[in-house]
């Protein structure tokens, strides 16, 4: 598996969220308290763009129907059955880096 760079880390500051496309998939990545996280980027309600959201302390709130997810599981808050799928991060050098599966 390779890491991907998707951004660096002056464009996403603490408590920032930020979507990035790799080929025809969306991730989410998010800065939580100096940590940063990946999520997918695709709402498993209808397909809204979690990235283009909304960062709550851990949580990223969906722009279309507000449902939540926690950005360190994947847990979506009104349904604990649901969880979308979160990826490794690092940070190399000033870059953020992924480990897409
Ligand atoms: S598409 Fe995300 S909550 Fe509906």
């Amino acid at each position: 598996m390779a890491w991907t760079k998707l951004a660096v880390l002056d464009e996403l500051p603490p408590g920032s969220l930020m979507e990035v496309e790799i080929g025809e998939d969306l991730v989410a990545i998010c800065n939580v308290e100096g940590e940063v996280r990946a999520i997918y980027g695709s709402c498993p309600h209808q397909g809204g763009p979690l990235g283009e959201g909304a960062l709550n302390g851990e949580m990223v709130t969906c722009p279309w129907h507000m449902w939540e997810f926690h950005s360190g599981t994947g847990v979506c808050a009104m349904n604990p059955d649901l969880k979308i799928p979160t990826y490794p991060v690092r940070v190399e050098n000033g870059e953020i880096q992924v480990e897409l599966a």
